[in-house]
């Protein structure tokens, strides 16, 4: 399934800012919820809509309002920073969280939390801003799966192309909708340029 990467001019502008290490955390915050607004905008693009006829003041007319639910899953804790621009846009979301720390040696995800709703027939969007090795995100999205979902987009704000393949290869049929394609993971497993330790920026840890 493809792989779509934002190309527009205040999706560039917020991820600079991002990526600049004096961005202190309550600016952090601010510039990953609104990036994290248009990457939801993109990832749900293709979700379906149904025909409605709308009484405005002065006529009737027909118009368009979404024909399928929205299921959202924040990966904990970085996760987290993206939930508020979705709950702002999808008002009737269902979310559920899923709990991955990643090994500080082996890079490797434990998974800790998860509790998720049923995701029977909704259009499901799984939030995780940083797509490094592609470990979190493929156990993440084996979880969502188990618990119902067909259609199931990865939301990142950063991937690395080595997080992209693994993610592909082991969840052909989930898109992925990210901010930027950077170039490769480092020796500790970090995308490079990257942004650093996205928890941590965005908490102050
Ligand atoms: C970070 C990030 C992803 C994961 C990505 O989480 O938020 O979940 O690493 O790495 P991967 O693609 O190599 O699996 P981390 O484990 O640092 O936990 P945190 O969100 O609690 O900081
Ligand atoms: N997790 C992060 O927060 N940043 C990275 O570069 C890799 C994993």
């Amino acid at each position: 399934m493809p792989l779509q990467v934002l190309d527009h001019p205040l999706a560039f502008h917020l991820l600079s800012h991002l990526r600049d290490k004096s961005t202190p955390p309550e600016q952090f915050r601010v510039l990953a919820e609104n990036l994290t607004t248009l990457l939801v905008l993109q990832a749900t693009y293709p979700i379906r809509t149904r025909e409605v006829m709308v009484e405005t003041p002065l006529q009737t007319t027909p118009g368009k309002v979404l024909g399928e639910s929205l299921a959202a899953v924040p990966v904990l804790r970085a996760g987290l920073g993206m939930l508020q621009s979705v709950v702002r846009l999808f008002p009737d979301v269902a979310v559920g969280y899923i709990g991955l720390e990643r090994h500080e040696d082996t890079a490797i995800a434990r998974s800790y939390y998860s509790k998720l709703p049923c995701m029977d027939n909704r259009f499901t969007l799984c939030l995780d801003p940083m797509l490094a090795t592609g470990g979190s995100a493929a156990q993440a999205i084996s979880l969502i799966k188990a618990a119902g979902a067909m259609h199931v987009t990865m939301v990142s704000v950063v991937s690395s192309p080595e997080g992209v393949a693994h993610l592909q290869e082991r969840h052909p049929d989930v898109n992925i909708v990210t901010g930027a394609l950077d170039e490769g993971l480092n020796d500790k497993k970090y995308i490079l340029p990257g942004l650093g330790d996205f928890g941590d920026r965005l908490y102050g840890t």
